[in-house]
């Protein structure tokens, strides 16, 4: 009996403040979420979104961030990319004087909203949108909210101001800074671009670029529609689709959208059904560019794949593989670079002996040439890369030979040009 009480007791107490303390969406000053696998998020009143830390797979860390947390993919869609994942038991808590405060177990700060000052947070409020906002200050208004800190993604109803860019992450798990970046530029128009990293300083090439019709009146904002389009909204009100198509045949409301720039550099508008079945899962409404391996040629940076990598599409997406005679810099990350399994050197004269060279058709690394040779055929292209030291790659087309150098960039393949690669590779030491 006195057991039967007791537990009542305990489950009155607790139940409506674990069930019931945040279903509104708002959040009190003073709310903390601890990271670890059990704690339990902020929710929107719809509980579609909830805001807290997502645990990272295989490693003991945390990433703050705001993800749809109806479906089982729990797929982020807000993370602050200038801050690492953190370690079990760092906090955040909304602070009255400083918003959000991110702390490290230490109580040392890692991040917060201290913008807001001099204002004063009253609450905060995780809306239905997947929009985290701090309200506060004399008169009650909005002093932060997450759609204007965006990370890789717009959600429907979000917009993108002049000067705020979208970034890539670095891969489908980690949350740093990539190469790809979405810019609205000041004429208009919407661009894909890449940078190099971790610097993220030089502008490298322009890989896709909305045309719009009228420059003159061109407006600030951009918004992702609830039907997917990406609209421009311009000076003299009016809203013109610069990306997708107002006129969808998918259902909307019965359907998560969301426009993420993906660390393959593809931008993409996917959805999701809001009720998951065993196999729903994301879709590309519309995603640009049509091929990334073509799209990217920049003088400086890899292109779509790393450095000597070759790109081949499949479905729109870029396919990165390592020419034979080449292996991945880092074997987890197949985005990326890929060295030569020999160490091209000049010193001895017995060019002819030690290597040889494979041929590959329709694949070229444009940009990466120091020498042509015109006119050319396909034995005088081959000998002129065997005997010269620097010669990685020669490519043969059009009665032309173009020697390469390493690092090879932009490698792509490109069936249009009628081309054949002959790759030098060190023939092995035995028999
Ligand atoms: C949400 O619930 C809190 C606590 O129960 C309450 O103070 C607040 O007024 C509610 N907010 C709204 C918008 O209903
Ligand atoms: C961090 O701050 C909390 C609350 O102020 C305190 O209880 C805790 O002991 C502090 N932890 C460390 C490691 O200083
Ligand atoms: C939540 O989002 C909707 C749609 O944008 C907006 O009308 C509403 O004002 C937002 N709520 C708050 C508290 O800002
Ligand atoms: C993500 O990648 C960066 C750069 O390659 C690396 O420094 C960082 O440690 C990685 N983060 C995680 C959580 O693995
Ligand atoms: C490129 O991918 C296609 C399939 O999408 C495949 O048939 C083709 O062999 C690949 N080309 C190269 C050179 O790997
Ligand atoms: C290629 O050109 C060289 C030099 O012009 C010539 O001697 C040779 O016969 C040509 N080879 C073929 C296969 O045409």
């Amino acid at each position: 009996m006195a057991y039967a009480i007791i537990h009542l007791v305990f489950f009155i107490s607790l139940f409506p403040l674990n069930a019931l303390a945040q279903n509104n969406g708002t959040v009190a000053v003073g709310s903390i979420i601890t990271a670890s696998e059990t704690s339990s998020p902020w929710l929107s009143p719809s509980q579609d979104f909830a805001f807290g830390f997502q645990p990272l797979k295989d490693k003991d860390l945390f990433l703050l961030s705001i993800w749809y947390n109806k479906i089982p993919e729990k797929t982020v869609v807000w993370y602050v990319n200038t801050i690492d994942p953190v370690p079990r038991g760092s906090k955040i808590e909304l602070n009255s004087d400083f918003g959000l405060v991110l702390s490290d177990p230490q109580n040392q700060t890692l991040w917060n909203t201290e913008w807001i000052l001099p204002d004063r947070v009253d609450h905060g409020f995780l809306n239905d949108t997947g929009n985290f906002i701090l309200i506060g200050g004399s008169d009650n208004r909005r002093l932060w909210e997450s759609f204007k800190l965006p990370a890789d993604t717009l959600l429907p109803l979000q917009e993108l101001e002049y000067g705020i860019d979208l970034i890539s992450r670095q891969s489908e798990t980690n949350f740093s800074r990539g190469r790809f970046y979405v810019r609205f530029q000041r004429d208009g128009n919407l661009v894909l671009t890449t940078k190099s990293v971790p610097t993220n300083v030089d502008d490298d090439a322009v890989y896709y670029q909305t045309k719009i019709s009228d420059p003159l009146n061109s407006g600030y904002r951009i918004i992702l529609n609830s039907n997917g389009a990406i609209s421009l909204l311009k000076t003299n009100n009016q809203e013109e689709v610069i990306l997708g198509s107002l006129s969808t045949s998918l259902p909307t409301s019965e359907n998560y959208l969301r426009a993420t720039i993906d660390f393959d550099g593809v931008f993409t508008l996917y959805y999701h059904p809001k009720i998951s079945t065993a196999n729903s899962k994301w879709s590309a409404l519309w995603s640009v560019p049509d091929n990334i391996c073509l799209s990217i040629t920049g003088d400086k940076g890899s292109g779509a794949c790393g450095f000597n990598s070759i790109c081949n599409i499949t479905n729109q997406r870029p396919n990165c593989e390592c020419p034979e005679g080449y292996t991945l810099l880092d074997p987890n990350n197949k985005y990326g670079s890929c060295i030569p399994n020999f160490t091209p050197s000049c010193a001895k004269v017995e060019q002819l002996e030690l290597y040889d060279l494979l041929v590959l058709k329709d694949i070229d690394w444009p940009l990466s040439d120091y020498e042509q040779i015109y006119p050319s055929n396909e034995s005088v292209c081959r000998q002129a890369c065997l005997q010269d030291c620097f010669c990685a790659v020669a490519i043969f087309r059009s009665n032309s030979c173009w020697k390469k150098k390493l690092p090879l960039s932009n490698g792509r393949v490109d069936t249009t040009l009628n081309a054949k690669a002959f790759i030098k590779y060190r023939k092995s030491a035995a028999p």
